[in-house]
């Protein structure tokens, strides 16, 4: 039985030119692009390119691009880089953050929170997007830094960015931005968002795992966590990995070429998902988390709450039909907490504990979306009986 791979958001498979463009650099031999000679001359001059080319989708100068090991760690360098420049050149020590920011964010927070600086965590509404207003009353003149993501990784509502990011610029703070789902999906034109960090991941746009990118704007205070030579402008030391930087400039290439078409797509996808479960099992029967308005949400994923069913046991029927899911993000999703996004949300418990994220992607279809919305509906008919 062929898979219906429903969790893009966790991982997506690596888009067959994306593959040939890891292959064929890493098939060129020892090339380390900070050596000297002609070999080494040659990476550079591949990851030039590869530089060149995602700064032209994002807008941005090259220079103003750092290469990483992926999402995670590009938002760890970014709220300790600017959080530790800013404290030292400015005494700023306030954090400002929200509720629904992957664990990459928080638990950054959480350890500056241990070294002495000050938290504020913004509260969302009921569809998991962040309050402006607390927002306007906790970015102050001691505030570091502020890290709001773009679009969420559990239910897809997208963030007030713009107004935040505004709010940063106009009182001193620098402004981070988690843009790990929204790449790809949503056109960010850097020179025209008040953003001075950014976080991206090759393997959420069919690029290889383990790559990412932080975009430091040029001029913001930054402190590098990665030490040892000088790769990356001192911004972050270390090899790089060239093949694979080949590979995400390529995905993201990929990506941008029909990201409008591809847009349609994922929503037609997702449609058919809510059209054929309220066709099964009627509209009362479940529970759409998150922002449901087109345009307010990230296209490709969608939360969706089965009261009476836990999320693990519909996980695990899915599974056994051939369709994979999640509870969640990927992080989350062995360690059976609750969704802090969902809490945050204010989700009563019987839909915290019964919702299921979809995530689509290359490779899907209607058809598919049709067919999982009659599992689920079997599932929870067999499931509701006992
Ligand atoms: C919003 C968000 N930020 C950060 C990450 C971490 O990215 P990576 O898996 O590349 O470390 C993820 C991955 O799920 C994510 O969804």
């Amino acid at each position: 039985m062929p898979m219906i791979y429903f969790d893009h958001a966790a991982t997506t498979p690596m888009h067959p030119e994306a593959i040939k463009a890891y292959a064929e650099e890493a098939a060129k031999g020892p090339r380390n692009p900070s050596s000297l000679h002609a070999e080494g001359r040659a990476a550079r001059a591949a990851l030039t390119a590869s530089r060149d080319s995602i700064a032209r989708l994002l807008g941005c100068d090259p220079g103003e691009l750092v290469f990483t090991g992926g999402g995670t760690e590009s938002d760890n360098a970014a709220l300790y880089g600017a959080a530790h420049a800013q404290r030292q050149r400015t005494g700023r020590d306030r954090i400002v953050t929200s509720a629904i920011e992957h664990h990459a964010v928080l638990n950054a927070c959480s350890k500056l929170e241990a070294e002495g600086f000050k938290l504020t965590v913004l509260p969302v509404d009921g569809t998991g997007r962040v309050l402006l207003s607390a927002a306007e009353e906790a970015i102050g003149p001691d505030t570091a830094v502020v890290s709001v993501m773009y679009g969420n990784n559990e239910v897809g509502t997208l963030q007030p960015i713009e107004e935040i990011g505004r709010l940063a610029r106009e009182r001193g703070a620098v402004m981070h931005v988690d843009a790990v789902q929204a790449f790809g999906h949503e056109r960010l034109f850097l020179q025209e968002l008040p953003i001075d960090l950014l976080s991206l991941s090759a393997h959420k746009i069919g690029g290889p795992q383990g790559v990412g990118v932080l975009y430091v704007r040029r001029g913001t205070p930054f402190e590098p966590t990665a030490v040892g030579g000088s790769q990356e402008k001192s911004r972050r030391a270390g090899t790089e990995n060239v093949a694979g930087i080949a590979a995400f400039a390529k995905a993201a290439e990929l990506a941008y070429a029909d990201l409008e078409e591809r847009g349609r797509e994922l929503e037609r996808i997702r449609s058919k998902l809510l059209s054929a479960l309220e066709e099964e099992l009627g509209a009362d029967s479940f529970r759409i988390n998150g922002a449901t308005e087109e345009g307010a949400r990230l296209p490709h994923i969608v939360n969706l709450s089965f009261p009476g069913i836990s999320n693990e046991t519909m996980l695990m029927n899915l599974d056994l039909a051939g369709v994979a899911a999640s509870a969640g993000s990927a992080c989350t999703a062995g360690s059976l907490q609750p969704s802090h996004v969902l809490l945050a949300m204010g989700l009563e418990t019987h839909f915290s504990q019964s919702a299921i994220r979809f995530s689509f992607g290359m490779g899907n279809n209607s058809a598919e979306a049709e067919k999982t919305a009659k599992i689920i509906a079997t599932i929870t008919k067999r499931l509701r009986k006992r």
